[in-house]
């Protein structure tokens, strides 16, 4: 069957498979190899996108049914050349680590701050309840989303930074 869907503000028409996954269509139809695939059953959030600005995980979607659609990926996310806040806030904060579970991480953040430009922590880690972060884990990740707060488009107010988390003492201060 053939669909037609916007992704990353481009017009897109293909024959696609009807069972076949919006995952698999991103990646292997389009090349958009930035969506990642982790756990095929819904639970790891790493191949989240935005459909109509909501975040999907595009392994329990089929590509049929974005059709007529906007579907927005993490190479969509930076306009040319400026990155998205959300991306600088990673970088800044050191939000990644392996990176794999990234792109679902900073699609669900930009979604909250397209609706909550100023979002508590707790705000934050209900949004990425869904996605896992097997690394890097979500204290930075957290910062990482308060960063783009601070300084994306729409942030009014100066969000208070979250403080880091006190540094582990040295080996001498460690008692016996
Ligand atoms: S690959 Fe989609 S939730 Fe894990
Ligand atoms: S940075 Fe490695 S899984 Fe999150």
């Amino acid at each position: 069957m053939q669909v037609t869907m916007t992704v990353n503000g481009a017009e897109v028409t293909r024959d696609v498979e009807p069972r076949q996954l919006l995952v698999h269509f991103l990646r292997d139809t389009l090349g958009l190899t930035g969506t990642h695939w982790g756990c095929d059953t819904s639970n790891c959030g790493t191949c989240v996108v935005l459909v109509d600005g909501e975040p999907v995980k595009s392994c329990t979607a089929l590509a049929a049914m974005t059709a007529g659609h906007e579907v927005r990926t993490v190479e969509g996310l930076a306009d040319g050349a400026t990155l998205d806040p959300v991306q600088q806030g990673f970088m800044e904060e050191h939000g990644l680590q392996c990176g794999f579970c990234t792109p679902g991480m900073m699609l669900t953040a930009r979604a909250l701050l397209d609706r909550d430009p100023d979002p508590d922590e707790q705000t934050i880690r209900e949004a990425i309840s869904g996605q896992i972060c097997r690394c890097t884990g979500y204290a930075t990740i957290v910062r990482s989303v308060r960063w783009a707060a601070r300084h994306g488009a729409g942030a009014a107010a100066e969000a208070p930074a979250i403080p880091a988390p006190a540094a582990p003492p040295a080996a001498e201060e460690v008692p016996a």
